[in-house]
C-alpha cells in the first residue's frame, strides 16, 4: 500500500444507518473459565505458563460477563449503542473441540436474545484468538486440518444462533493468533518459530474461506473479517533501508492478510522475502481461490500507525508489538532482521503507542483507494488505554481516552468526506478486561470495572461517547447539510 497525499475536507456528519457500537472478546471478558463444559483454550494454559502474564493473571473470572450479560447489555442501553461485537468462544462450544457443549451454545443463545431485546444488534466473531488447548496439542494452526476443524464449529455457531444472528466475522486479526503467538511468542501459544507462524497465517486464511463459503451455503448474509491495519511511514523516504523495512512492515500486517482475501494471491515481494519459510508446500491447488470468497464487509482495527527504520535501533522502541513481561520475545517480521520502530515525538498511551488520529482517515481512505473491490468498511477497534484515577466524587474524568476516541471518530468522518466507504465505529472496550499478555494492568475500557466488587462505572469518555451518538441521531436540516 502506498501514501497518496489527502485534500483536507471540513468533517462531514456522520448520518444514519451508521453504526456506532463498542467491542469485546470472549476471553477477555467473560470468566466462567471452566464452567458449564467449558475446558482450557490456548490462553487459559498459557496464562498458567511462569512469566507470561503480567502479574500472573489469569482468565479464570475476568469481569464475570458470563454471570453479568443483564447488566451489561443495561449499560449498553445507557450509552445508546446500535450493535455490540463480541466473541464467541470455541472451547465453550466445542470444549477439546469434541461434541457441541449445548450449555455454552445457550450462553450466546441467551446473550444474543437480550442483545435483541434491547434493540442492539449482535456483531458476533468466531475467533478472537482462544483455540481450544486441545487442538494446540495436535499443532494447532500449523495444523491444516484445524482449518476444517474451524469449519465444524462455525457450523455448529450458526446451526444455532444463524436465525437470530446477521453479521458473522471469521476471525478478529489473524496478525496477532499467528504471529504473535507462533513467531514472537508473547501470545499464547507462546511459541517462537517463523515457519510456523507462516503456517499459521496460510491456516487461518484457509478457515477464513471454507467458513466463509459454508456459512454463506448456510444462509449467513453478511459474512467478513476483521484485519489490524497499519500505515508503515519510512522513517527517512530518501533512506532505501528505511523505505525498504516500511515495505516489509506493510507486507506483514496489510498486504499478506488483505491480498489473499481480496485479490486471491499473497503478494510477490513479501512471497519472495520469506523464500525458504514454506510458503510453497502451504498453498495447495485451490487454497487461494477458497480464501478469496467473497466478503460482505471487512472490520478494520486500527490504534497506531508505525514509523519504520531499517536501522537497528537500541533504545529498546519496539513499536509496541511486543512484551508485557520479561518473557524473551520473537519478531514478527519474518525474514526481516533489521526493523525498528523510532519515536516521532508523539503522545504515547499506556501501551507506549503513538497517538496520531489522523493515520486513521489516512488508512481507511488508502484502502479505497487501493483495493477498489472491497466491500463496506466498519472500524471495528479503536480506542486506548490510559491508567485511570478514580476520582473523589466517585467518576473517572479519563481525558485522554476521551480525546482519543473523540478525534479518532472526527478523523472516520473525514474518510467519509473524502470517499471511504465506513459504515460503523465500535470502540475497544466496553469494559476494562483482561488484555492479553498485560493482564489486568492496562485498562481500556470506557466503562471501568473495578476488579475486586466487579462495580461497573461509565467513565467520562463513556458518557461522551453517548452524547456523541445521540447527537448523530439527530437529522439536521437539509440546509445545514455539508
Ligand atoms: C487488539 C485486540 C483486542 C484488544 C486490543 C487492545 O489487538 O483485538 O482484543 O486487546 O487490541
Amino acid at each position: 500500500m502506498t501514501h497518496a497525499p489527502q485534500p483536507t475536507t471540513r468533517p462531514a456528519l456522520i448520518l444514519p444507518p451508521f453504526l456506532w457500537g463498542s467491542a469485546t472478546a470472549a476471553a477477555q471478558v467473560e470468566g466462567a473459565a471452566h464452567e458449564d463444559g467449558k475446558e482450557d483454550s490456548i490462553w487459559d494454559a498459557f496464562a498458567r505458563v511462569p512469566g507470561a502474564i503480567a502479574n500472573g493473571d489469569d482468565l479464570e473470572v475476568a469481569v464475570d460477563h458470563y454471570h453479568r450479560t443483564a447488566g451489561d447489555i443495561a449499560i449498553m442501553s445507557e450509552l445508546g449503542l446500535d450493535a455490540y461485537r463480541f466473541s464467541t468462544s470455541w472451547a465453550r462450544i466445542k470444549p477439546d473441540d469434541r461434541d457441541v457443549n449445548p450449555a455454552g451454545l445457550d450462553f450466546y443463545s441467551r446473550l444474543v436474545d437480550q442483545l435483541l431485546d434491547a434493540g442492539i444488534l449482535p456483531w458476533l466473531t468466531l475467533y478472537h484468538w482462544d483455540l481450544p488447548q486441545a487442538l494446540e496439542e495436535q499443532g494447532g494452526w500449523t495444523n491444516r486440518d484445524t482449518a476444517l476443524r474451524f469449519v465444524d464449529y462455525a457450523e455448529a455457531t450458526y446451526a444455532t444462533l444463524g436465525d437470530r444472528v446477521q453479521h458473522w466475522t471469521t476471525f478478529n486479526e489473524p496478525f496477532c493468533s499467528s504471529l504473535l503467538g507462533y513467531a514472537v511468542g508473547v501470545h499464547a501459544p507462546g511459541r517462537r518459530d517463523e515457519a510456523a507462524a507462516l503456517a499459521a497465517i496460510h491456516h487461518q486464511h484457509l478457515a477464513h474461506g471454507l467458513a466463509t463459503t459454508r456459512l454463506r451455503e448456510l444462509g449467513a448474509e453478511q459474512i467478513g473479517i476483521t484485519l489490524n491495519l497499519t500505515n508503515a511511514i519510512p522513517a527517512d523516504p530518501t533512506d532505501p533501508a528505511d523505505v525498504d523495512a516500511a515495505r516489509r512492515v506493510d507486507g506483514i500486517m496489510n498486504r499478506i492478510f488483505l491480498e489473499p482475501i481480496v485479490l486471491g494471491a499473497y503478494p510477490a515481494d513479501v512471497a519472495h522475502d520469506l523464500e525458504g519459510l514454506g510458503l510453497d508446500t502451504l498453498v495447495r491447488d485451490g487454497d487461494l481461490e477458497t480464501i478469496s470468497a467473497p466478503i460482505d464487509f471487512l472490520g478494520v482495527n486500527h490504534y497506531h500507525d508505525d514509523l519504520v527504520s531499517g536501522h537497528p535501533d537500541d533504545s529498546g522502541a519496539d513499536g509496541g508489538h511486543s512484551g508485557a513481561t520479561e518473557r524473551e520475545a520473537g519478531s514478527p517480521w519474518l525474514a526481516s532482521p533489521d526493523i525498528s520502530f523510532p519515536s516521532r515525538g508523539l503522545p504515547r498511551t499506556a501501551m507506549d503507542w503513538e497517538v496520531h488520529p489522523a493515520g486513521l482517515r489516512t488508512l481507511l481512505v488508502r484502502l479505497g483507494r487501493e483495493y477498489p473491490t472491497l466491500p463496506p468498511l466498519y472500524v471495528t477497534e479503536n480506542g486506548a488505554a490510559y491508567d485511570d484515577v478514580v476520582a473523589e466524587d466517585g467518576r473517572i474524568h479519563d481525558v485522554d481516552r476521551d480525546a482519543f476516541i473523540q478525534d479518532h471518530i472526527d478523523q472516520v468522518e473525514l474518510a467519509i468526506a473524502d470517499g471511504a466507504d465506513v459504515r460503523g465505529y465500535f470502540v475497544w472496550s466496553l469494559l476494562d478486561n483482561f488484555e492479553w499478555a498485560y493482564g489486568y494492568d492496562k485498562r481500556f475500557g470506557i466503562v471501568r470495572v473495578d476488579y475486586d466488587t466487579q462495580e461497573r462505572t461509565i467513565k467520562d469518555s463513556g458518557l461522551a461517547y453517548a452524547r456523541r451518538i445521540a447527537a448523530s441521531r439527530v437529522v439536521p436540516a437539509v440546509a445545514e447539510l455539508p
